[in-house]
């Protein structure tokens, strides 16, 4: 029997109702906030990622699918040129949203100079090649949003609440989510910032693992993230961005920060919270639900330089996007189920010798936009009341031998099992009006 991939899951039955509700709450709730919905390709050029997420993250290093066509690969193969393979692999399939998203802004010139932002959500799946663990997969599922042209602190506290308020909707109980925020600073700070971490990190290196140590050339705040406890330990010690801001910065934080307060949101300011991914400026923020053992749901900040970095006007922009796999997981654990039940319907149920009667019936519910079911297998009339009841119907409406002579229907409800017969020709509007 054929196989899914490991770390890939298949969405279907309740699991695909709760992605549909996470994407109906998300339309409504980031509505609100005037964003819309854009759909960019689940396969991007490798530059994209790479000029956006930083060709040293471990997103773009390790993590992202590289695709290239069968045809390339017979070919190189062909020449014996499996090393050409890599130096060809042009395209890749997007590990997260903000790079499409970005560079589609940019070639479609959505933020013209002097217009207003662009304000934008988008939910699909994102590709990482990571080892396959709880709340890890390899295909996973992501709903974000970008905000382009936005430079006000307000818009990065409006982002919070934004994003606190779609879990609230979802059934999250406020209490067990942490959000922890922080500020990297700019392109003006970051830079001497970053070498004082770098410097720290070589006074330490007899104590750093060797990850650390490589860190510390590429990319030395992500050693305050390393997996190693002994290295999370070392770096307590070692120097905070937020005290190492531009006085533009810490102002620009000490105004989100202000904002939070204002909109009575709770939040942690965790220091070393430096997120992996290269483009953020300012600030940035998490959310974890306490004891659920799931990573991060969701998470974010500003990137003020990323329009830029993939051939734009400079532009600020902020947004986030959170996980739907450990959404799901965290919520279960707190007795929530997104994708409760199926959406009830009307069963048409039939003796065999007027099965051609029903076929007009089924399609005028349909018609009047009532979700309907019928018999396709040749069951007993006793059978398709069973199915009715398997199915959650409300109704049923009941067609015999005698009912369609009479040109009359039966419409049984299926709790109480009440019956009425009605004229073939009235019965849809009877039905609608019994499901209100
Ligand atoms: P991220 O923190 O890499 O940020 O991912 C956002 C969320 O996606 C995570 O908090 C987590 O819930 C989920 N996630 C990430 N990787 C996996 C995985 N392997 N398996 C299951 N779930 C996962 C971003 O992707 C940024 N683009 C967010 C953003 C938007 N920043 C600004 N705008």
């Amino acid at each position: 029997m054929a196989q899914r991939v490991q770390g890939t899951e298949d969405l279907y039955g309740g699991y695909m109702r709760a992605w549909q509700h996470m994407c109906d709450v998300a339309r409504e709730v980031f509505g609100t906030y005037g964003f819309n919905m854009i759909e960019t390709p689940a396969i991007e050029q490798v530059a994209t990622f790479v000029h956006g997420i930083g060709e040293s993250t471990d997103v773009v290093r390790k993590e992202m699918f590289r695709v290239f066509s069968g045809a390339l690969v017979e070919s190189l193969l062909a020449k014996g040129s499996e090393q050409g393979l890599k130096a060809k692999q042009r395209l890749a399939l997007r590990p997260e949203g903000t790079a499409g998203v970005v560079r589609a802004a940019v070639q479609n010139n959505f933020v013209p100079q002097g217009g207003a932002p662009a304000k934008l959500w988008y939910a699909g799946p994102m590709f990482r090649g990571e080892r396959p663990q709880k709340g890890r997969l390899r295909q996973f599922h992501q709903v974000g949003v970008e905000w382009l042209g936005a430079s006000d602190p307000a818009s990065d506290a409006e982002c919070i609440v934004m994003l606190m308020t779609f879990f609230g909707r979802l059934g999250f109980a406020s209490e067990s989510l942490r959000l922890t925020i922080n500020s990297m600073g700019d392109n003006q700070c970051r830079p001497a910032y970053r070498n004082k971490v770098r410097a720290f990190i070589l006074d330490h290196k007899d104590q750093m693992c060797d990850d650390c140590l490589e860190r510390a050339e590429l990319n030395p705040l992500r050693a305050f993230d390393c997996k190693n406890a002994h290295c999370r330990e070392v770096m307590a010690d070692a120097p905070l961005a937020p005290d190492h801001l531009c006085d533009e910065c810490a102002s620009h934080y000490a105004q989100v920060k202000r904002y939070l307060d204002e909109a009575g949101i709770a939040y942690v300011e965790d220091p070393t919270l430096v997120r992996g991914l290269d483009y953020y400026t300012r600030t940035v923020f998490e959310v974890e639900v306490e004891g659920a053992g799931v990573g991060a749901i969701g998470g974010g900040g500003r990137y003020d330089g990323l329009m830029e970095l993939e051939g734009g006007k400079p532009t600020p922009g902020l947004g986030f996007a959170v996980g739907f796999e450990r959404i799901a997981l965290a919520l279960e654990q707190q007795g929530v189920n997104m994708g409760a039940s199926e959406p009830s319907c009307v069963y048409v149920a039939c003796t065999p010798d007027v099965r051609p009667a029903v076929f007009g019936c089924v399609l005028a519910l349909r018609k009047a936009g009532v979700r309907t079911e019928s018999d396709c297998q040749g069951r007993s009339l006793k059978s398709q009341f069973k199915q009715a009841d398997k199915l959650g119907a409300r109704l049923c409406v009941v067609l015999g031998t005698d009912e369609v002579a009479a040109g009359v229907v039966t419409i049984r409800n299926m709790q109480t099992h009440e019956q009425v017969q009605v004229p073939m020709t009235d019965f849809t509007s009877v039905v609608c009006e019994k499901l209100t």
